[in-house]
Order: structure tokens, then sequence, then C-alpha cells
């Protein structure tokens, strides 16, 4: 799955910008708060207003402080799942069961720094995974190929039957990293500079989801 993040699409023109990605699988909303990371984007009434100038499932990633108290409000808006991170969420199973109840889909992204291991009980209440291949905050940044042993540990959880997450990369996929990834296991690909940088947005998505496509290993 291709999940094309709007950071870096022109909010001035938002709708538009998001009919041009209309054959994505998942429309990634990147929700920053200007505590848990340095930069501050959108909130929830941009959230409800997409939701009703689309039918891609809506992917809301919550950089924020106090998920638990904030997380409901998204899913009651419509979105499709809503990502709380690990280290801002004070009770994630109890986050994630009120995001379930709300009616979406409840996702646990991890930082770089954090490892799979200390989340693996977590992550049986969760529907997600959104494992950050840069340090969150920003677009553009280069992707770390060192993460990828946290996409394969997350895959083998998921092949064995111990999770059932979609696991999910954030941060530098592009068509010379789309392949690194899909190899390791990653199921859904966040690309925001990639594809929306790209002259034909649409045109981006598809060349990548096939460039992911190419690189899964027969398993
Ligand atoms: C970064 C965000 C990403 C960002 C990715 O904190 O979570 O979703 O939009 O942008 P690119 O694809 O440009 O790295
Ligand atoms: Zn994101």
């Amino acid at each position: 799955m291709i999940a094309p993040s709007i950071l870096n699409a022109d909010f001035a023109h938002l709708a538009d910008e998001i009919a041009a990605v209309a054959g994505a699988d998942w429309l990634h909303v990147d929700v920053m708060d200007n505590h848990f990371v340095p930069n501050l984007t959108l909130g929830l009434p941009v959230v409800e207003s997409i939701r009703k100038v689309t039918e891609i499932p809506i992917d809301c990633h919550l950089m924020i402080e106090n998920p638990d108290r904030w997380a409901i409000g998204y899913a009651e808006a419509g979105a499709y799942n809503v990502t709380v991170h690990a280290e801002a969420v004070a009770d994630p199973i109890a986050t994630a069961a009120n995001i379930r109840a709300a009616g979406a889909r409840a996702g646990l992204s991890l930082k770089p720094g954090t490892p799979i291991e200390d989340w693996v009980e977590v992550l049986k209440h969760f529907d997600t995974l959104l494992v950050m291949t840069v340090e969150p905050g920003f677009g553009g940044q280069s992707f770390m190929a060192e993460m990828m042993g946290k996409v394969r540990t997350a895959r083998n959880l998921v092949d064995a039957g111990e999770l059932s997450v979609v696991v999910e990369v954030d941060g530098g996929i592009g068509a010379d990293t789309i392949e690194i990834a899909a190899a390791a296991g990653a199921d859904c690909f966040v690309a925001g500079s990639a594809v929306y940088s790209a002259a034909d947005p649409a045109l981006a998505v598809a060349r990548l989801r096939a460039a992911a496509q190419r690189a899964v290993p027969v398993r």
C-alpha cells in the first residue's frame, strides 16, 4: 500500500492536492503539535474537512503529546487509522481500545531510537505498526536503512502469527529506498516529498507501488 503524506502538499489547495493522488491506498496526515516534535502542522478541524473531500482512507499520524486525550477525536472524525507514538502515550492499551471503539484502526509508532522488543506485547492490541525511518518532525529527510532490522522483526512476528499489524514505514521513502523497505517486509509505505514533488503525483504513486511489488521477496 502507498500512503502519500500531505505534509509536502500545497495547503492552500488541499482538496486539489488530495484529488491528485486518487489512486493512493491511504492518505497519510501528519499531525504535529510543536511539543512532541518541533514542527507544527494541522489538527482536527482540517482532518474533518479532508474527510468530506475524499474517499481515500485517512491515516492520521499523531506526533503530539498526550495522544491518550486527543486520538479518539480523530477516530470520531472518520479517520481510517489513528496512530499514536509509543514515546508519548501513557496508556497505549486503553488508547488503542478507545480508538477502535470509535470506529478506527489503532496504530503505534516507534521513533528511530525506540526498540520494537519493548513493545511487542503492547502491539498485540494494535492494528498498525508505524516504523519511523527518519526522526519525526519534517519531510524531505534521508531514509535510515538501519531501521530495517525493526521492520524484519515486525514482519517475522506477523508471519509467525504473534502480531497482526500492518507494517508501515515513514520517512525518506522514494524510488531508490522503497525496494529496501519492501524487501525487509513492510506492507505500507508513506511518501511525502517523493509524491508531492513529482510533476504527476498519481504516476509517482503508481511507480512507487510497482517498485515495492518488484522487491517483495517470495515467502
Ligand atoms: C515526518 C512525517 C512523514 C513525512 C514524510 O515526521 O511523519 O510522514 O511527511 O516525508 P518524506 O516522505 O518527504 O520523508
Ligand atoms: Zn508521518
